[in-house]
């Protein structure tokens, strides 16, 4: 495997691992979970966590990706023979591509209702549109299968095009259009947010608080929602990372990401919460946020229609950089271990996805409670995968850390990161020890839910 891809430049890998971290997980589920749990105390638990334990694994993960320069699975594989460990550890690769699959079904769906939103938005629909309205139209959309199928075809087919054009013809020609205008988006949508909402009352929401708000339930989620926002345990930044360049620093990149995802965060909620204050409405709304009280706060204000537009498009062009480092780890795996063509593996991953993600589907309407499949299972199908991947995600970035952090001699970690040997005995001190305990926790406390 002397011949292996590398990206085009340096940076290269930092814009594909914004592109996989930036994602409906900055502009959808970071707002709704801080409204959710009360603003800023989450805040400070989520950015912690980002800190202490997400970037030191967001290092590791990328070390094994770069040592093996083979996908997770093929990589872990070589990694664990190469250091005579135990095979067990080859669950890391298999982990983050079941997971990686897994969350692809589902977030092709949710992506696919921004493309409802968009052209909701563009065609002025719902422009002056009442509270009841907007949320009668939202109900509509999931009553459909028809038309939530249709959003989630066309938003996995755009992603698997892209990525079935190879690593660089597609995925970084791709990025090097749309990251930047994402940025410039975000910047429009912040200074209308400015403009005309209400940025005061967005600001102390965020940036005040009291620990003793915080339930465990939110710290939970809070340490949930690091991991998932930064793409870690899932083989995407491994992926991205068998890619990158021997000459880019390992620490800096991973810190440029977190800042990068963690700023998104922010001003996507600055953004959002400014309009939705300004419009009189609350923060609470749940996963229906950015989809009902967003759009009532668009529908009452000067240029809502356009801006609106513009911000799901943001929305949809965030989601597709970030599903593609989705496919990436399971195509390359199909490519090294079975030798199929790239368009061949994607489509294979892409229609698997695609068919799990029908049972997303009918999670809002013909399985949707009070059905068979909610008496069988205790929840929807949709809950379930979000369950599992809950699962696997954490325990994949656990045994990432455990991995890096004892597996990895001191020799083979420098030659990857290149840092001092102080910083070196941090960032090992957290792998070994804090990052796994954290990780623990969040984990041990998802399994009684397993049951409830
Ligand atoms: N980090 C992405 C987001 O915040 O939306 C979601 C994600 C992408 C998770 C890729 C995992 C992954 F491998
Ligand atoms: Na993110």
């Amino acid at each position: 495997m002397s011949t292996h891809n590398v990206w085009t430049h340096k940076g290269t890998f930092l814009l594909a691992a914004v592109g996989s971290a930036v994602g409906l997980g900055n502009l959808w589920r970071f707002p709704y979970l801080t409204g959710e749990n009360g603003g800023g105390a989450f805040i400070l638990v989520y950015a912690l966590t980002i800190f202490a334990v997400g970037i030191p694994i967001l290092i590791a993960e990328t070390m094994l990706g770069r040592a093996s320069r083979r996908s997770p699975i093929m990589g872990m594989r070589h990694l664990t023979r190469t250091h005579q460990a135990s095979r067990a550890w080859e669950s890391i690769g298999w982990l983050g591509a079941s997971s990686a699959f897994l969350i692809l079904s589902f977030y092709s769906v949710i992506a696919g209702w921004a493309i409802h939103y968009t052209w909701q938005m563009l065609t002025g629909s719902l422009t002056g549109a009442d509270a009841e309205t907007i949320g009668a139209g939202f109900d509509a959309l999931l009553a459909s299968p028809g038309l939530l199928t249709l959003y989630h075809t066309l938003f996995i087919i755009a992603s698997g095009l892209i990525v079935g054009m190879g690593i660089h013809r597609g995925i970084e020609s791709s990025l090097r259009i749309m990251m930047p205008s994402l940025f410039v988006i975000l910047l429009v949508v912040l200074a209308y947010g400015i403009a005309n909402g209400d940025i005061g009352a967005a600001a102390s929401f965020l940036f005040t608080f009291n620990l003793a708000d915080l339930s465990l339930e939110g710290w939970l989620q809070a340490m949930g929602q690091s991991f998932f926002t930064l793409s870690l345990g899932m083989g995407a930044i491994m992926a991205y990372g068998a890619y990158m360049s021997s000459e880019a620093s390992l620490t800096r990149t991973a810190i440029a990401i977190a800042v990068v995802d963690t700023a998104v965060a922010m001003v996507a909620g600055l953004a959002i919460f400014s309009l939705v204050f300004g419009a009189g409405l609350g923060p609470g709304q749940g996963p229906g946020l950015m989809f009902v009280t967003l759009p009532l706060a668009f529908a009452e204000m000067p240029f809502g229609a356009l801006i609106g537009g513009v911000f799901f498009i943001l929305v949809l062009g965030a989601a597709i950089s970030s599903s593609i480092s989705l496919i990436e780890p399971v195509a390359a795996f199909l490519v090294e271990r079975f030798d199929l063509t790239r368009p061949q593996a994607v489509t294979l991953m892409v229609v698997a996805s695609w068919a799990l993600g029908l049972l997303t589907v009918t999670s809002f309407n013909v399985w949707a409670e009070g059905t068979l499949f909610h008496a069988l299972f205790g929840r929807s199908a949709f809950d379930l995968i979000e369950l599992l991947t809950n699962i696997f995600m954490p325990l994949g970035g656990l045994l990432i850390a455990l991995f890096a952090g004892w597996a990895l001699t001191h020799s083979e970690v420098m030659k990857e990161m290149r840092t001092s040997e102080a910083w070196f005995i941090v960032w090992r001190f957290l792998v070994r020890f804090v990052a796994p305990a954290a990780v623990a926790f969040v984990f041990l406390r998802s399994i009684p839910q397993v049951e409830g």
